[in-house]
């Protein structure tokens, strides 16, 4: 109806109409639904549907912080990344794929298909025994779109999925694979060919979820690796593993070029690069501003900096969880992930690139509205 009046009117007026139509829009349900596909960070509870799988959550201590202190499969103290950031869209935390009745119609306002230890290559995640790759997150995603197009007809489940947010975390595991004690892989690439791996793979199945209906991606960088507690502790007086750390951005550097190109090549998508590199890295240089006293130790764990054993039911905790940035030896405190999502939903153009994901929802809607 506001777009009908502003047809009568000159240019201007029909600019100013356009922006308050589409301001308006916004405000109401701009995204219908989140799919989220990653590893630990952005895991809800799929590996507990992994009966053979070693990377799991679902035992104390973790939950700890949870509503009645639940272990959901989450590995955090409290609440994850993936629910912080639906959360911010103003959406229910996206349930695991592998926890809905197969019968059922999936919720439409999406689902997870996340799970601790995978990669984006296949080949990640074998140490866990059972872990889902990125390539079969893609797969359980086309069967869920599968349903959506059953239950709202092509046309209605293509609109959808384009004003979707589909959420990726993924290639901590991929990288520190490479590095693991005993690790075949620098006999198969060098440090720069590895990573260019992951990220041709990234991007071939970035393309296939394109072409799955996909329009607006928001991916997150890995962190410096080099200093969480895993790595921290081999490294004289608990210091950060510069090695490690300067392949994690080399990795990032590749991510953000294969983003630019993708978005060449495929005009009418959108996405958002989160920059975890660098907001973990202002957190270690001031942690008083965020009131972390500890930004070495595991706060759950038993050894050295509580990094020698993860966080199962044997091992101590922290009395004070929101003075440690790590909860255990390679994941973030709930305090952290909640951090993360705010840069990443409304922060500078520092963290969050070229946009961040408030501007996404809103630019992207406007293009689709005023194109129709
Ligand atoms: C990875 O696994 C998927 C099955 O989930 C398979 O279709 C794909 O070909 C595999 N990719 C590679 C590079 O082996
Ligand atoms: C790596 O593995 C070897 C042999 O399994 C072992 O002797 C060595 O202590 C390990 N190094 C580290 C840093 O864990
Ligand atoms: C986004 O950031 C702006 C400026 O920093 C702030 O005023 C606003 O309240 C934030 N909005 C949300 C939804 O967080």
């Amino acid at each position: 109806m506001e777009i009908a009046t502003c047809m009568n009117v000159n240019g201007t007026t029909l600019l100013l109409c356009v922006l308050v139509f589409c301001l308006l829009r916004v405000s109401h349900a701009a995204v219908p639904a989140v799919y989220v596909l990653g590893a630990s960070m952005v895991d809800v509870g799929n590996n507990n549907y992994l009966p053979l799988s070693l990377a799991k959550a679902n035992f104390p201590h973790n939950g700890l912080d949870y509503p009645d202190r639940k272990s959901t499969g989450r590995f955090s103290n409290g609440m994850n990344f993936a629910d912080f950031f639906a959360n911010k869209i103003g959406l229910p935390t996206s349930p695991p794929y592998l926890s809905l009745n197969s019968d059922a119609t999936p919720p439409i306002t999406g689902v997870s298909f996340a799970s601790g230890g995978s990669g984006i290559l296949n080949e990640t995640g074998k140490t866990y025994i059972q872990v889902i790759p990125l390539a079969q997150q893609i797969n359980y995603f086309s069967l869920v779109r599968n349903k959506l197009i059953q239950q709202l007809g092509q046309s209605n489940a293509q609109k959808h999925l384009s004003k979707s947010i589909f959420l990726f975390a993924f290639g901590t595991n991929d990288m520190l694979a490479y590095f693991n004690n005993g690790s075949t892989i620098p006999k198969q690439y060098t440090q720069q060919q590895y990573v260019d791996l992951i990220v041709s793979t990234f991007k071939g199945l970035l393309k296939m979820l394109y072409g799955l209906g996909a329009r607006k991606m928001v991916v997150a960088g890995v962190g410096p690796l080099g200093c969480y507690p895993l790595k921290r502790k081999l490294i004289k007086d608990g210091e950060c593993d510069v090695a490690v750390d300067f392949w994690s951005a080399r990795y990032n550097d590749g991510l953000k070029l294969m983003l630019r190109d993708l978005k060449s090549e495929s005009k009418d998508m959108n996405y958002v690069y989160f920059d975890m590199y660098g907001a973990m890295t202002n957190l270690f240089q001031n942690p008083k501003t965020y009131g972390f006293t500890d930004i070495k130790e595991a706060c759950c764990g038993l050894g050295k900096l509580n990094a020698d054993v993860p966080c199962v039911p044997t091992s101590s905790y922290c009395t004070n969880r929101k003075n440690h940035v790590f909860w255990d030896l390679i994941h973030t405190t709930e305090v952290v992930a909640s951090i993360f999502a705010d840069l990443l939903y409304n922060g500078t153009k520092k963290y969050a690139v070229p946009m961040n994901v408030k501007q996404l929802v809103e630019s992207k809607f406007c293009e689709t509205e005023k194109r129709n």
